[in-house]
């Protein structure tokens, strides 16, 4: 099968694409047909062996796929040949066949094409679990979403919405604003501009942001904090922008705001109960159609280094999405 290999971190020009063979199904696994698998932020990290953990080499890249079950183990039962699951892993999906354990299977509901599948998991699942468990988002609230149209962003734009809340989107380019205002984002604001905080102002009447939900960090990470509402809550998701920010302690005692952490990778162990909650509602809202996962750009294999550039060089809108079966 074609498979990308990383066989010694490095930038993504050179990594490969290789023939090796297709994996084996243990009693406890399920082997996918992978049609489409979807590209984050963290995975642009890890082959370049940036990201806090590193992968053992040779690995094939790649956390979130979709496509047909093609076989299953002998402990197995719920899965059958020909069902079209989607899942999440640790590494392995931009390959033609993956074999993962059942338990991280998913069933596709009727009507969700396998590049919206691929791109469902990750990034809903850390826009509800972050607007619901950490920043106890409540409808009517006001919620200022940074780096709006990435593929975290845009997720809690919708996500937001379907909370009822009041969506800021800011982002960097107006073709940018335009993607997370047409994803449902009631305005938006260009967070690159000096006076971003006055725009931001003007759109909330003084009150400020009731939640801030930050994967970009750096520098505009203290300047939301600025214009946090009272009793308000920012939710550290990421550093896109590359640089950890130092928030001053005199903020929270003056803004009588909350700074707190998101982080998916733990709450499985840390926190069962939240990601069951998290996950059933969100295929609850797929299975209603209420929540339709956005493919930004879809990259067939060969051209996977294209679909890591996009979004290494801030331009891509959405998730990247590679085509594969
Ligand atoms: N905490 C968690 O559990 C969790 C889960 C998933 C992802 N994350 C983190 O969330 C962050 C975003 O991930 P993503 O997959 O959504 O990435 P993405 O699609 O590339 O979006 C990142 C956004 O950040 C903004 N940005 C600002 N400066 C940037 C720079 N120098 N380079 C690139 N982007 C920049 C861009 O928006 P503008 O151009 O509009 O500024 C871009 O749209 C990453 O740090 C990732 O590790 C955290």
């Amino acid at each position: 099968m074609k498979a990308v290999v990383v066989e010694q971190y490095d930038i993504i020009d050179n990594i490969p694409l290789r023939d090796i063979a297709v994996p084996d199904v243990a009693a406890d696994q399920v082997r996918v047909k992978v049609q489409a698998a979807s590209i984050g932020f963290v995975d642009g990290l890890k082959v370049q062996g940036l990201y806090q953990t590193k992968d053992a080499l040779p690995f094939t890249p790649g956390t979130e796929f979709a496509g047909v079950v093609d076989a299953v183990g002998s402990g197995v039962t719920g899965f059958a040949p020909g069902q079209s699951v989607m899942g999440m892993t640790r590494s392995g999906a931009l390959a033609e066949y993956i074999a993962v354990q059942a338990a991280v299977l998913t069933p596709v509901p009727d009507g969700i094409a396998p590049e919206a599948a691929a791109a469902f998991r990750a990034n809903y699942l850390t826009a509800l679990y972050a607007l619901s468990e950490r920043g106890s988002l409540k409808a009517g609230e006001i919620l200022l979403v940074l780096g709006a149209a990435g593929g975290v962003g845009i997720a809690a734009v919708q996500v937001g919405k379907l909370m009822g809340a009041r969506v800021i989107a800011a982002a960097s380019t107006e073709e940018k604003r335009q993607f997370a205002a047409s994803h449902g984002a009631d305005a938006t604001v260009d967070y690159t501009q000096a006076n971003w905080r006055d725009a931001l102002k003007d759109l909330t009447g003084d009150h400020g942001a009731d939640v801030i939900y930050d994967p970009v960090g750096g520098e505009v990470s203290v300047q939301a904090f600025r214009s946090i509402a009272w009793n308000g809550r920012h939710l550290v998701v990421g550093f896109a922008a590359g640089k950890i920010p130092a928030l001053p302690f005199n903020l929270p005692l003056l803004k009588g705001g909350v700074l707190t952490g998101v982080d998916i990778a733990q709450i499985a162990r840390r926190e069962p109960e939240a990601e069951k909650r998290v996950t059933a509602q969100l295929l609850t809202w797929l299975n209603e159609k209420k929540l339709v996962p956005v493919v930004g750009q879809v990259f067939d294999l060969a051209d996977f280094r294209d679909a890591f550039k996009t979004m290494q060089t801030r331009a891509a809108l959405g998730k990247m999405v590679v085509r594969i079966g």
